[in-house]
């Protein structure tokens, strides 16, 4: 490992506990661990410098790294806002006003999907493809967290608390 790993020792400590959990030479399966570990300690999106210490921390090629870093949505490889909202605008939710909730959110926010607020709150990421959470449609995602049978008003009660 580099002198200048842009990892706290702490979560080196720990993506070095994660990979140990696997049979030798299969230290890579915990890239998604690491990486997760990574982007919460970076304010919620990965660098290249970052993914770079991962690679080298799991002894990876980098570009592996960036594979995987670039395929799950659950990761960011732009900064983006501290918090991170998505909505469901797949078929339960959409039957159940998921769209208008949408709408409601970019016009709350005064940005679109993809794009985060002035002040570096709310990130609102995308439309979700059903988060098989269909019975409380409509549904929106909160850093990973489910709230359902979202009206307007809920959705500016929990904006409001994040813009905090
Ligand atoms: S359609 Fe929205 S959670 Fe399934």
């Amino acid at each position: 490992m580099s002198d200048k790993t842009p990892l706290s020792s702490a979560a080196l400590s720990a993506i070095r506990a994660s990979a140990a959990r696997f049979p030798a030479g299969r230290q890579r399966s915990a890239v998604l661990d690491a990486l997760r570990l990574a982007q919460s300690e970076n304010g919620g999106w990965l660098s290249v410098p970052l993914m770079d210490a991962v690679a080298e921390a799991l002894d990876m090629p980098p570009i592996q790294v960036y594979e995987v870093a670039t395929f799950y949505s659950m990761f960011e490889v732009r900064p983006v806002g501290r918090h991170c909202v998505s909505v469901c605008t797949n078929i339960s939710c959409w039957l159940r006003g998921g769209e208008e909730l949408l709408a409601h959110l970019e016009k709350r926010l005064s940005i679109g999907v993809g794009e985060s607020t002035a002040n570096g709150r709310i990130y609102l990421k995308k439309e979700e493809e059903c988060l098989a959470a269909c019975a409380g449609a409509p549904m929106m995602m909160v850093d990973h967290r489910y709230y359902e049978h979202v009206s307007a008003e809920d959705a500016d009660r929990i904006i409001g608390e994040l813009q905090r």
